[in-house]
């Protein structure tokens, strides 16, 4: 599959089909998050593989009691080791980098037919404790990954004339 057709393909799934990744394509999709990007090529990023039942039920409960989460047969908190990092341009770093570890992640389950969802509502203490992650990490997001059992329609998004500036900022 091409980058392009993954990008126009790709959807949240929130509802999963109860069937086992296969391991070989979980690694490959790891494996793209392990080959991205990131600021000094840091790598700060750091996955948690979840595939016990009884985890990722309390992994949903801590998030908002989403249900797919406990649905899908695999979760994959994705963290950082490092939260003080701020680029000359006065962004902090971990959060970009590991969130474009986590989108090449997406998009590389979208070749292996399966999907994931991005989930930004969660407790993150709540999810340290399940998880036995110390203080000093941060979670990012946590992304269900799995066999999707419905096929979502695509969500709109703005026109390129409603994001795209050319030259300079247009008021
Ligand atoms: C940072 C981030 C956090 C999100 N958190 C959640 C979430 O907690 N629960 C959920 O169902 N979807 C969540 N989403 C999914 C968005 O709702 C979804 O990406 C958006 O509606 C566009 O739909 P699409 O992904 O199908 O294109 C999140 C997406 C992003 C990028």
């Amino acid at each position: 599959m091409d980058v392009k057709t993954a990008i126009r393909t790709r959807r949240s799934i929130r509802a999963y089909d109860p069937r086992e990744v296969e391991e070989e394509k979980l690694v490959r999709i790891l494996e793209s998050g392990r080959l991205s990007p990131s600021a000094s090529n840091r790598q700060e990023r750091r996955f948690i593989v979840i595939k016990d039942a009884s985890t990722r039920k309390a992994l949903s409960e801590a998030a908002k009691n989403q249900k797919f989460l406990a649905d899908a047969p695999v979760v994959i908190a994705a963290c950082s080791v490092e939260k003080e990092y701020v680029m000359s341009c006065g962004q902090l770093a971990y959060p970009i980098d590991t969130a474009i570890a986590v989108d090449h992640m997406t998009l590389a389950a979208v070749e292996e037919s399966l999907g994931t969802c991005w989930i930004g509502a969660f407790d993150e203490k709540k999810v340290k404790e399940i998880l036995n992650i110390p203080d000093d990490i941060r979670v990012v997001t946590l992304l269900p990954l799995g066999y999707p059992s419905d096929t979502p329609r695509p969500t709109p998004r703005k026109g390129l004339d409603e994001i795209v500036m050319w030259e300079k900022w247009r008021i």
